[in-house]
């Protein structure tokens, strides 16, 4: 059999930039500043966020290679899959555990990617098709209106790796678990990577590393802003700022303004006006107890089968299944 590797692209640059444009402009004219975090990964805030995956303080990446490496087969035999959908697949780098297991178990028949950014999932998806020999369809996309687009053949076990979910508040995690659900059918399961809650003291250093490398990271966002935009923002007159919020149990990253500022965006009419020490939130990241990502799943119809942590107890994967 042929095999082949087919793209779609369901977001282009001028998608892009119409999206970027109306997140702009919603959130840096309400009352509290916010720039979601998806705008974070351009070029080089993909390759910020690669090197924050390697600082000693950012455990997340590692703990859940360390489950991979430990429980990949066990994943693969409780999902009975035969196509890997992997979303928010980035570089795909701990994927390749799961259709390592896969392959050795002689189950993989085809591998979808599904990513926001086509520069990073275009070589990635070349990666995988020569070193598994299976075809592979990626599909740049947004979660939000493109699953629609994933292929409804096999029997598919979905990754939704990194902690990504953590990203959003809880309604929109839940919409996103149920849609997720709707879309992979019913012999369908979800591997959901989910970063746990611990000491105030470890998960702050983990978003505010002492090389600074989170700090430009979060920086980064703003000179998106500036070329796509026409922005005017002086990412040096920001202050990077962690902070934890038990209360809703996420980290919450901002860029404080050192002094009152008005930044032009050319492309928009639009000024925005900052007072000293003002904030723009750019992320949350949710941190889970295996209470809550189970009631979570629940919550959104799917039923947790099996769940695997590191040694350390600091990051879960949870494999769901959608009850028949
Ligand atoms: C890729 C969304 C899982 O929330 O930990 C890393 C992004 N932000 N350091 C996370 C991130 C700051 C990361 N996720």
């Amino acid at each position: 059999m042929l095999r082949q590797l087919s793209l779609e692209v369901l977001v282009g640059p001028a998608e892009r930039r119409r999206a970027l444009r109306r997140d702009i402009e919603r959130g840096l004219s309400a009352p509290s500043k916010h720039i979601p975090p998806v705008w974070f990964y351009d070029e080089a805030g993909s390759l910020l966020f690669e090197e924050i995956t390697r600082l000693p303080e950012y455990y997340p990446t590692r703990a859940e290679r360390a489950i991979l490496d430990r429980h990949a087969f066990e994943v693969v035999e409780a999902a009975a899959a035969d196509t890997l959908v992997e979303i928010g697949s980035g570089t795909s780098e701990k994927t390749r555990l799961l259709l390592d297991a896969m392959a050795t178990a002689g189950s993989l028949e085809r591998i979808v990617l599904f990513d926001i950014s086509r520069d990073v999932l275009l070589p990635a998806a070349e990666e995988l098709g020569r070193t598994y020999g299976v075809d592979v369809h990626a599909i740049v996309g947004d979660f939000w209106h493109d699953l629609g687009a994933i292929p409804p053949q096999g029997r598919q076990l979905w990754a939704f790796l990194g902690g990504t979910i953590g990203n959003l508040r809880p309604q929109e995690r839940r919409r996103l678990l149920e849609r997720f659900r709707q879309q992979m059918g019913g012999a369908g399961h979800l591997l959901l990577g989910t970063d746990l809650v611990k000491e105030s003291r470890r998960l702050l250093a983990a978003y505010d590393d002492s090389a600074g490398v989170t700090a430009a990271f979060n920086r980064n966002v703003l000179n998106v802003v500036n070329r796509e935009l026409g922005g005017g923002f002086e990412p040096e007159s920001f202050d990077h700022r962690a902070v934890w919020d038990p209360r809703q149990s996420w980290i919450e990253m901002r860029l404080r303004a050192r002094k009152a500022q008005q930044v032009a965006i050319e492309e928009m009419a639009l000024v925005v006006e900052l007072a000293e020490g003002e904030e723009i939130l750019t992320e949350i990241s949710a941190k889970f107890t295996p209470d809550s990502v189970r009631e979570e799943l629940q919550g959104a119809g799917f039923s947790p089968a099996a769940l695997w942590r590191d040694d350390a107890g600091d990051f879960q994967l949870t494999l769901a299944s959608v009850p028949t």
